[in-house]
C-alpha cells in the first residue's frame, strides 16, 4: 500500500499530541529528525534565560542562591523530571554530565556490592560509558574488572562475582532497546545491580523505573529533554538504596551541610549526596524550560506516536527508497526499537550531508549509519513523509556524489 502526503496530514489532524509542536522553535524549511541529539529549542527556554540571566543575576545577584532557589535547582529539575521515566520525585537529581554521573554511580554500586569484582556490560554500549568504566577499573587497579560481551552474552555472563550490570537502554547506532525488566530481574537473581543509561530513552517513551525494580540510572538533558547544547544530566537511585551508597566525587555539594565548613565530609541524605560542585545555573534554566514541553503530556501516548513515526518511515523507506542500497539498521520490530530508525550504506556520510542540504537533519555515525531521530512532541507525519522523498530523490539523482559532501566536519 503507498501512503500518501494527504494521509500523513490526515494522521496529523487526528494527533493528540500536535499542540506540543507550538511549544518549541523550528526553523521554516528544516525538517528536524535529530532530537535525539540534540532537542529543538523549546519557546520557553530565550525568555527565561533573560529573565534569570538579566532579573535574577543582574538584580538580585548572590541573593538569588536563596531568594530564587538557585541552591535548588538539582532537585527541582530532578522532581520534574521523575515522572517522565516512572520514578517518585526524591529518587532523581540532576547535575553534572552522564559521563560523570556515571562514575560516581558505579563506582558507589561496586563499593556496596563489594568484595564482588566484576561490571558487566556489552560491547556496543555507547563509548562514553565504555571509557568512564574502563577509567573505574584502571583507577581500582585489580579492584574491580570491567567485562564486555556480546548482547547475546549478558544473562549467562551474569554470575556471583558481578557486582553491577550497567548498560544503556537504547542502542545509540540501531536504536534497538534492551528489555529492561527482564534484564533488571536476572541481575537481581544473580545478586546483582543494574544500572540503565537513559540517554536515547528518556523523553521519547514510557519508562518504569521503579515499576521494572532499577536500581540506578543515568541520562543525558538534551536530546529528547530538550535541555539545550550540553544540559546537565541526570541521575536516579531507587529509595531503597540511597542511605547505603556512598559515590567519590565528596564535593561540597552533597555534604549535609555545606555552609557549615565542617573538615570532614559528612554525605547529605537522599540524592543530594549524589551532587558534587555548584549547579550551573544558565544550563538548568534552560534545561528546566526543556521539561515544561512535558507538561500534561501522557507518555505511554509519545511512545505510541514515536512507534507510528518509525513505522511510517520504514514502510515509506522501503518502498521508495528499495534500490538505493540502503540495509535496514534498526529492528524491524516496533517492540524492540526506540525513537530512531539508522540505516546503513557504505557512503552514509555524503548521503547525510547531502539530505542536511536538502533541509533534512538527521546524522551520521562510523562508519556508515544514517540516523533518524522521531521526537514526539514535534515531529509530524507529514515531516516524515517529506524526508523519505526527499531521501529519495537524493538518491534517484545520486546528489551525493558531490565532492562537497565527503569533506567530514569532526562532529558527525
Ligand atoms: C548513551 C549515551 N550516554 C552518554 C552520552 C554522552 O554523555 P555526556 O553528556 O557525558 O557527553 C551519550 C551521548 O550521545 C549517549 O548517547
Amino acid at each position: 500500500m503507498t501512503i500518501a502526503y494527504a494521509d500523513c496530514a490526515a494522521m496529523d489532524s487526528h494527533d493528540t499530541l500536535a499542540h506540543a509542536r507550538g511549544r518549541f522553535f523550528l526553523p521554516d524549511n528544516v525538517i528536524y529528525l535529530d532530537g535525539n541529539s540534540l532537542g529543538a529549542l523549546p519557546r520557553g527556554a530565550l525568555p527565561h534565560l533573560v529573565h534569570v540571566v538579566d532579573r535574577e543575576w543582574g538584580d538580585d545577584l548572590i541573593r538569588s542562591w536563596n531568594k530564587n532557589d538557585w541552591i535548588g535547582m538539582p532537585a527541582r529539575l530532578g522532581a520534574r523530571l521523575a515522572p517522565l521515566i516512572g520514578a517518585a520525585p526524591d529518587e532523581v537529581i540532576v547535575a553534572d554530565s552522564t559521563s560523570v554521573n556515571l562514575f560516581k554511580l558505579a563506582a558507589a554500586a561496586v563499593r556496596f556490592r563489594s568484595p564482588r569484582r566484576v561490571i558487566l556490560t556489552e560491547h556496543s554500549n555507547f563509548p562514553t560509558d565504555l571509557y568512564v568504566l574502563q577509567g573505574l577499573e584502571e583507577m581500582l587497579d585489580g579492584a574491580v574488572t570491567l567485562h564486555m560481551v556480546a548482547r547475546e552474552e549478558l544473562e549467562k555472563s551474569l554470575n556471583d562475582d558481578v557486582a553491577l550490570l550497567a548498560l544503556t537502554h537504547g542502542d545509540f547506532r540501531t536504536g534497538e532497546i534492551h528489555d529492561m525488566r527482564r534484564l533488571t530481574e536476572a541481575a537481581h537473581a544473580a545478586g546483582a545491580l543494574a544500572l540503565w543509561d537513559l540517554s536515547h530513552s528518556a523523553g521519547a517513551m514510557d519508562i518504569l523505573l521503579d515499576g521494572d525494580d532499577v536500581d540506578l540510572a543515568i541520562g543525558c538533558g538534551y536530546k529528547y529533554l530538550n535541555g539545550g547544547p550540553g544540559a546537565p544530566a541526570f541521575m536516579f537511585v531507587a529509595r531503597r538504596h540511597q542511605a547505603a551508597l556512598r559515590q567519590p566525587l565528596s564535593g561540597w555539594m552533597g555534604h549535609a551541610a555545606p555552609f557549615d565548613f565542617a573538615d570532614r565530609y559528612d554525605p547529605a541524605g537522599g540524592m543530594a549526596r549524589m551532587l558534587c560542585g555548584t549547579p550551573p545555573v544558565l544550563s538548568m534554566a534552560a534545561l528546566e524550560e526543556g521539561l515544561k514541553t512535558f507538561d500534561g503530556i501522557d507518555m505511554a501516548r509519545v511512545r505510541q506516536k514515536s512507534v507510528a513515526l518509525g513505522e511510517l518511515f520504514l514502510n515509506l523507506a522501503e518502498t521508495s527508497c528499495a534500490d538505493s542500497g540502503f540495509v535496514i539498521a534498526s529492528p524491524r520490530d516496533s517492540h524492540r526499537r526506540g525513537s530512531q530508525i539508522s540505516l546503513r550504506h557504505p557512503e552514509g556520510y555524503a548521503i547525510m550531508q547531502a539530505l542536511i542540504e536538502q533541509g533534512v537533519i538527521g546524522d551520521f555515525r562510523a562508519p556508515d549509519i544514517l540516523r533518524f531521530g522521531f521526537a514526539p512532541l514535534y515531529t509530524r507525519y507529514v515531516d516524515v513523509w517529506n524526508a523519505v522523498e526527499r531521501l529519495a530523490s537524493v538518491m534517484a539523482g545520486e546528489v551525493w556524489r558531490q565532492v562537497r559532501f565527503h569533506a567530514r566536519a569532526m562532529v558527525t
